[in-house]
């Protein structure tokens, strides 16, 4: 069964782990406002799931828009079955993202916003940032909501197991464990350190990734350890 926690004022994560199918939890976000809008769909078999989840928070057909980070199983296998139940709702990714694929996939039209371009949602601002291989796949988007300072970051932070919803515990040697348990997983080089950088910019107090708990720490000071420990990693300079 999924769970639902809301993390900060209006946001809920959704978060579903089965250890005999995969190591990782898989978490989807929920933003409730005057225009909803989901994060990530989940895989299509945790669909039924999925739908629950969100039934607890809002009425999915009332949700506007769906959007996620990169064309992957785990962050929008889902979207035909979502667009099914909820008629309004938009599916809204970034322009890498509609020039490659996600039209051939997907049973309505995508739309393709550029980079930090900011969608009102009512009392949220969530600003689109355009990151090509950050966490990875040429299309990958990493979204931030303004007003909660939330950044939406989706395989950063990867951690093994059913981690604690939220902390402010230290995600960083956990995140480089499972790292180095997936080579190649996330890609390092020379775009790498100024999507970081720009990501330390905007300030964020909450990280919300797809598979760890959010973390409400310092998380400007998590995302520079995190640059530093990938370089260090790949064996490059920071
Ligand atoms: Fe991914
Ligand atoms: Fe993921």
């Amino acid at each position: 069964m999924s769970e639902v926690h809301e993390i900060t004022d209006g946001i809920y994560r959704i978060s579903h782990f089965d250890g005999n199918h995969a190591p990782v939890e898989f978490t989807q976000f929920l933003i409730n406002d005057q225009r909803p809008l989901l994060f990530h769909t989940g895989a299509k078999g945790l669909f039924p799931q999925t739908l629950e989840a969100v039934k607890k928070v809002v009425d999915p057909a009332s949700l506007s828009y769906i959007s996620w980070s990169h064309l992957e199983s785990d962050e929008c296998g889902a979207l035909n079955e979502f667009l099914r139940v909820a008629p309004k709702a938009e599916a809204v990714h970034g322009q890498i993202g509609v020039m490659l694929s996600v039209a051939d996939f997907f049973d309505r039209p995508v739309r393709g916003l550029g980079d930090n371009e900011v969608l009102d949602l009512g009392q949220k601002k969530l600003r689109f940032l355009v990151t090509p291989h950050v966490p990875h796949a040429w299309d990958a988007i990493l979204v931030f909501e303004e007003t909660t300072r939330t950044l939406f970051c989706s395989d950063l932070f990867t951690v093994f197991g059913k981690p604690e919803p939220i902390t402010e515990s230290d995600i960083i040697e956990q995140s480089m464990a499972a790292l180095k348990d997936l080579p190649g997983y996330l890609p390092v080089g020379p775009h790498t350190g100024a999507v970081f950088d720009r990501l330390v910019g905007l300030e964020p107090k909450l990280l919300a990734g797809h598979h760890g708990s959010a973390y409400s720490g310092n998380a400007v000071q998590a995302l520079r350890d995190l640059r530093g420990e990938l370089f260090k990693f790949a064996g490059m300079a920071v």
